[in-house]
């Protein structure tokens, strides 16, 4: 996979990506397949995570997908062919995810997940809506569901040791200077909220690589999917951005290379069309004083509210 050194100008670096993005997004190889391997995603029950879900299964892996939605995520499990299991969680509603991890147990059987794939996510919330804890929903959502999940995995010994962990992210998030659980946005798009979720997720990534190095953990940029989040429901509009923009299935590749491909490189960022990207040294992602504390942050709510 090719790697790209980005650019310090944000207005460079989007139109780098930005131009052709079905043209330069690279196909994930057959091989090596994931038989025997166990992967557990959420938000697998539609878009991107759900083609995600449909290339694990074809490279042979057992997949557990982790969204609310009981009803349509079982109607959608019995359109796919492979091992695949549904357990419901909802990331937003944190004291839902230990009793969901527990039935994971019961799932796996003594088994460990191989790969996990932070997918969930939601965007442009408005209005600005908390989570029954109290925190900012795109920020409850987008990652301190996925902390609880994947530490709440991590204690029960559910990981194995040198387990996969990818966590999408979006380039979206260099619009955002910092993440925090009380951001209010009353009055302005949640847009902002979700780019502040997303230097969230990088921090989360990168701090995760440096406290468990045994894990491979990597972000991903997964390209700009139209019918994904914040999709427009005008057909004309989806109809033009369908020929700009990637698929779903396009959307799903850099996730399913991260996941199955042996070169992939813990502690770095897999963008759709740049490949591996070395980013600029001052992007706010690399701030470790940041992504330190903000680790602190989820840890200190990890341990009151759970
Ligand atoms: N689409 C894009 O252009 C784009 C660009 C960059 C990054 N991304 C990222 O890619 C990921 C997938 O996006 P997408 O476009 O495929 O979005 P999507 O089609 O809206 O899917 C989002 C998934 O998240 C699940 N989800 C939402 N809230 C949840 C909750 N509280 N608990 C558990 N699961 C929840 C949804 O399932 P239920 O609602 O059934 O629970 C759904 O499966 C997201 O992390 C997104 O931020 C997308």
């Amino acid at each position: 996979m090719k790697t790209t050194k980005i650019s310090k100008s944000k207005f460079r670096r989007m139109l780098s990506w930005g131009w052709m993005q079905k043209a330069k997004t690279p196909t994930c190889p057959n091989l090596p397949t994931l038989t025997n391997k166990i992967v557990a995603i959420t938000g697998g029950n539609s878009g991107i995570g759900l083609e995600t879900v449909k290339g694990l299964l074809a490279r042979g892996a057992e997949v557990i997908i982790l969204s609310r939605n009981g009803k349509k995520s079982e109607d959608i499990i019995k359109s796919l062919n492979g091992k695949v299991h549904f357990l419901e969680i909802d990331l937003g509603n944190i004291r839902t995810i230990e009793p969901a991890v527990l039935k994971l147990k019961g799932i796996l059987n003594e088994r460990k997940i191989d790969i996990l794939i932070n997918n969930a996510g939601i965007a442009l919330q408005e209005p600005h809506r908390l989570s029954p804890q109290g925190y900012e929903m795109t920020f409850a959502v987008n990652v301190l569901g996925h902390h609880i999940l994947f530490k709440e995995c991590q204690s029960k010994l559910l990981l194995t040791h040198d387990a996969r962990i990818i966590s999408v992210a979006g380039d979206i998030y260099m619009q955002a200077d910092d993440c925090t659980p009380n951001y209010k946005y009353e009055g302005k798009s949640g847009v902002s909220a979700y780019s502040r979720s997303k230097v969230g997720v990088m921090w989360w990534a990168f701090e995760c690589y440096r406290l468990y190095p045994d894990y491979k953990v990597v972000a991903v940029h997964p390209g700009v999917v139209p019918l994904g989040l914040g999709a427009n429901e005008n057909a004309f509009f989806t109809c033009i951005m369908s020929s700009i923009l990637l698929s779903p299935k396009g959307g799903a590749q850099m996730s399913l290379i991260c996941a199955t491909q042996p070169n992939i490189e813990s502690g770095a960022y897999y963008h759709n069309t740049l490949g591996k990207t070395i980013l600029p040294e001052n992007d706010i992602a690399l701030n470790k004083e940041k992504s330190k504390n903000f680790w602190h942050t989820l840890e200190d709510i990890y341990a009151k509210d759970l």
